[in-house]
């Protein structure tokens, strides 16, 4: 069986949507049959909480690992969790320098960083960009996509897509909107396909979020 891949989810910022992203995309794998095991790389345990707060006999789709040792303990965890699985996701600290978030970096195969199209978060979107690039340096396998989360439909929002376009990451063919349904997911505990048809428009985002990632990593979808 091909190496299960590691998909990284890092921002530079606090609420960029890491965590939202990184479960429903972990839901959409696995309603394609994806063995998917999540690791929550961050102290406020965010993913971990998302998980635990499923209704009884409707269990999230996905195994939630919190992992809060030392760094130096994340290989043999991975090697571990990947025996089980098709994708790893790793939901990282709002921060580049944390420790936790560089070590998911040297394991990573995809890095995806969401970014609210704000300026501010455009700014700090660049120092990610940064870090990103100086790794392919000596990890070539190590790829980063932008994805837009949160967007809305103002001028601003366009201008800062625009703006998107010209880093040198690319920017995934596909976005995520504001919606409310992505915060009611977590209230319980599941994602936007527990929440029925008046989340459609929610959900075939995130059908579509999750085939462009598994074209990114040239997984047969
Ligand atoms: N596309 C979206 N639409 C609406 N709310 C969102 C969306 N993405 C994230 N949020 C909300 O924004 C907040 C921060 O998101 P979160 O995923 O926790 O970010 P991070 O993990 O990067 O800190 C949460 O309250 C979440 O529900
Ligand atoms: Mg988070």
């Amino acid at each position: 069986m091909a190496r299960a891949p590691i998909v990284t989810l890092i921002s530079q910022k606090g609420g960029a949507g890491k965590t939202t992203v990184t479960m429903q995309l972990a839901a959409g794998l696995a309603r394609r049959g994806r063995q998917v095991e999540v690791v929550d790389l961050d102290m406020q345990e965010s993913a971990s909480r998302w998980a635990a707060a499923a209704l009884p006999g409707h269990p999230f789709p996905a195994k939630v690992h919190l992992f809060t040792q030392a760094p130096l303990e994340l290989p043999d965890k991975l090697a571990k969790w990947r025996k089980r699985a098709d994708v790893i996701l790793l939901d990282c600290p709002p921060s580049i320098d944390h420790p936790r978030t560089l070590a998911a970096l040297n394991h990573t195969d995809l890095a995806i960083i969401p970014v609210v199209p704000s300026p501010t978060d455009l700014w700090s979107t660049r120092a990610v960009e940064r870090l990103i690039v100086s790794l392919q340096a000596t990890r070539p396998g190590l790829r980063g996509v932008l994805v837009p989360n949160r967007v809305m439909r103002t001028s601003l929002a366009s201008d800062v897509m625009a703006v998107m376009q010209e880093f040198d990451l690319p920017v995934l063919s596909t976005l995520l909107n504001q919606r409310t349904a992505y915060a009611q997911s977590a209230a319980i505990g599941g994602s936007v396909f527990d929440l029925g048809s008046a989340a459609q428009p929610a959900q075939l985002e995130v059908l579509r979020l999750v085939s462009a990632v598994v074209k990114q990593l040239g997984v047969k979808a």
